[in-house]
């Protein structure tokens, strides 16, 4: 076929894929487990955020998409925008598979997932065509758009057309940035049972030559690393990752040094972004205040809830800034922004629990909610601090955030969330801290725990039936001063 056939049959697909979503998002938006604020599809499937980028004035989020069903099928790149992070608007869908290095016949193929990059005014989004069983399966191809919003596939694609090695598990997920004259992209892979990010560049954005292995697995990190993204942050480089198959961990973040001209990328520290179970595929973006901003897909595979047909599937975090921190680690904490949506709200400080006793703060809705409490960790004697929240009447349901002094340990136990899973995640304070400040946000079927500052996260999807908002603080063993407490509930605007 040639170019303006293959522009033609893009934005058929394009139409025809828009008026399914269309045809399903009147009744997908009276789902009970809508959220309030954070980024979701108006109808079909979500997963990882792709091509994040801020252009010409605003946040752009593309996202793997699938339009025809709740369930994960052939990939399209669903989009919208943002002027400030938080009123996202739907646009029409940016990438659907329609070239035969994309295009395949089981629910296998698609735009897979990739990054964007915008030069002399042109938005360029860079992604992996995918076809199980087509030999290679994997290749990088580019789609460009002047307004942002119609995106033509690149007449050369696929732009890198063969993994430079034939015996790499996966070829995917690249991410292009810009350093000094050149581009340079990293692709996810694995060889050997170790995850692995190869480098590229090139001066044109089309013709790429490969430089290496630029990070690979120690062995324990997983054998293939979906979503790579590497940037400068301060004076450092930070490699983020979601490692497949490794063992108590979905993502991972590594800080260390860039050799641009080796291609090397040398880890000095490693931790995960988030401790909860549903946060993957992170990635950021640059905006025009010079903020490293990062959003992951809440991804929640496996639950219960989550299979049911309900004509929509997916949410993303809500957006982060990175801070590298004085001991090298990375916060990841709310954008400022975030503060917009408080409504009414209730401020308390001073309480005192005795032993056994337990307080409770309500809110008029629990469907979206945030708050803040701060505790000095030398006035806790108790031998545990229970907050429960979305608790339901007779109490059987609840999402519980317990804090054990002993052990300096804190656990997002939400095993009676409804969510149909037992999960419990846990982090350990490290003993420099003094204070227990949690910012918590709950968004209907979505809880977010960032602990002092978000220099840890805990992210996890919750499907409780019942919605009281509010909070209950419980002291066991002795008592706890709480030094503050504040709460919003926070405004429904929708996506
Ligand atoms: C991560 C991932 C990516 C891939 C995409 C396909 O969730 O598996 O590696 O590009 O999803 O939807």
């Amino acid at each position: 076929m040639n170019v303006s056939g293959e522009k033609q049959q893009h934005k058929e697909s394009i139409r025809l894929a828009d008026e399914a979503v269309a045809a399903a998002a009147k009744i997908v938006a009276q789902d009970d487990y809508r959220l309030q604020y954070h980024v979701m599809p108006e109808a079909g499937w979500m997963n990882d955020p792709n091509g994040l980028i801020y252009f010409k004035g605003e946040y752009h989020l593309f996202y793997q998409h699938h339009p025809y069903s709740d369930k994960w099928g052939p990939m399209h790149w669903g989009h919208v925008t943002s002027k400030d992070l938080l009123h996202w608007k739907h646009l029409p869908i940016a990438l659907a598979p329609t070239e035969p290095y994309e295009l395949g016949q089981s629910g296998g193929y698609g735009c897979w997932s990739g990054s964007a990059i915008e030069q002399d005014g042109v938005l360029t989004l860079i992604y992996t065509g995918h076809v199980d069983g087509r030999q290679p399966m994997e290749v990088q191809c580019a789609a460009t758009s002047v307004d942002g919003i119609t995106f033509d596939k690149h007449p050369a694609n696929p732009l890198i057309a063969v993994s430079p090695d034939e015996g790499n598990t996966g070829f995917r997920d690249p991410k292009v940035w810009r350093h000094g004259e050149l581009w340079y992209m990293v692709i996810g892979s694995g060889r050997e049972g170790k995850g692995q990010a190869l480098l590229y560049r090139s001066a044109d954005l089309e013709e790429w030559a490969y430089m290496g292995v630029a990070a690979e697995s120690d062995g324990t990190h997983g054998d293939m690393w979906e979503c790579p993204d590497l940037f400068p942050l301060g004076d450092k480089h930070v490699l983020v990752l979601s490692p497949m198959n490794m063992e108590g961990a979905k993502n991972l973040y590594m800080v260390g040094e860039m050799d641009y001209e080796s291609g090397k990328f040398t880890p000095e520290q490693e931790a995960m972004l988030d401790h909860g179970p549903d946060f993957y595929a992170a990635q950021t973006l640059l905006d025009n205040q010079g903020r490293r901003i990062m959003i992951a897909w809440m991804d929640h595979w496996g639950a219960e809830m989550a299979r049911e047909d309900r004509g929509w599937y997916g949410a993303m975090t809500v957006p982060r800034e990175l801070v590298l921190m004085l001991d090298g680690k990375l916060a990841s904490r709310p954008v400022p922004e975030l503060e917009l949506l408080r409504e009414e709200g209730i401020m308390v400080s001073g309480v005192t629990l005795a032993a056994g006793e337990s307080a409770v703060w309500s809110l008029k809705n629990g469907q979206g909610c945030e708050w803040i409490v701060e505790f000095d960790l030398e006035g806790i004697q108790a031998k545990l601090l229970e907050l429960s929240l979305l608790v339901s009447e007779d109490g059987q349901e609840r999402t519980v955030i317990r804090y054990l002094p002993s052990e300096r340990k804190l656990l997002l136990d939400c095993c009676t969330s409804g969510a149909g899973d037992t999960s419990i995640s846990a982090v350990t304070l490290p003993e420099t801290s003094s204070t227990l400040k949690l910012q918590v946000f709950v968004d209907r079927s979505s809880i977010e725990v960032f602990v002092n500052d978000g220099q840890y996260a805990l992210t996890s999807r919750v499907y409780p039936t019942a919605l009281r908002g509010g909070l209950t603080m419980k002291a066991e063993g002795g008592s706890v001063s709480l030094q503050s407490l504040h709460m919003w509930n926070l405004k429904s605007i929708g996506s």
